[in-house]
């Protein structure tokens, strides 16, 4: 199950990818913002990083106006490693190497075409585990 949120800055991209979710039968859930209101990344990223944390959802995708906000709030969010990538290299490396389980993107940065690869990439690609696992242990032994 893959969780997408936004703020009001992401909102537009949040429905262009949703659509293409949608299209390629990928199963989510959409949470805030859901109509375009202004409100605070920090919060939605929290909301939506928890349904991670607490098992409900395997993976987030979270757009603010640059990526940047929701990304630095995201990563506070024990057990989240979220990635803001502006291209597919990005998504993929994210996923093979650092075991990402949250994408960020920028809703004022990149076209929805652009995003829907990197969404696709992303959701598509796993972890290669070994000296990355021994790494990702490593930021894990940070946050606690
Ligand atoms: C909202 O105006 C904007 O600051 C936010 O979406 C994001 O870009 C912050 O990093």
């Amino acid at each position: 199950m893959i969780i997408i949120a936004s703020d009001h800055a992401g909102f537009e991209l949040k429905r262009e990818i949703i659509k293409h979710l949608e299209e390629t039968k990928t199963e989510f859930t959409e949470m805030g913002c859901l109509n375009g209101e202004r409100c605070d990344y920090p919060a939605v990223a929290e909301q939506a990083c928890r349904e991670v944390t607490e098992g409900r959802a395997d993976k987030v995708i979270l757009v603010c106006g640059t990526g940047i906000g929701i990304s630095m709030a995201a990563n506070k969010v024990k057990g989240i490693r979220a990635a803001l990538c502006t291209d597919e290299y990005m998504s993929e490396y994210a996923r093979r190497h650092n075991d990402a389980n949250a994408l960020c993107l920028g809703g004022r940065v990149i076209g929805a075409g652009l995003a829907c690869n990197i969404v696709d990439r992303f959701l598509s690609t796993g972890f290669e585990g070994g000296r990355h696992a021994d790494r990702v242990n490593m930021i894990t032994k940070l946050e606690n």
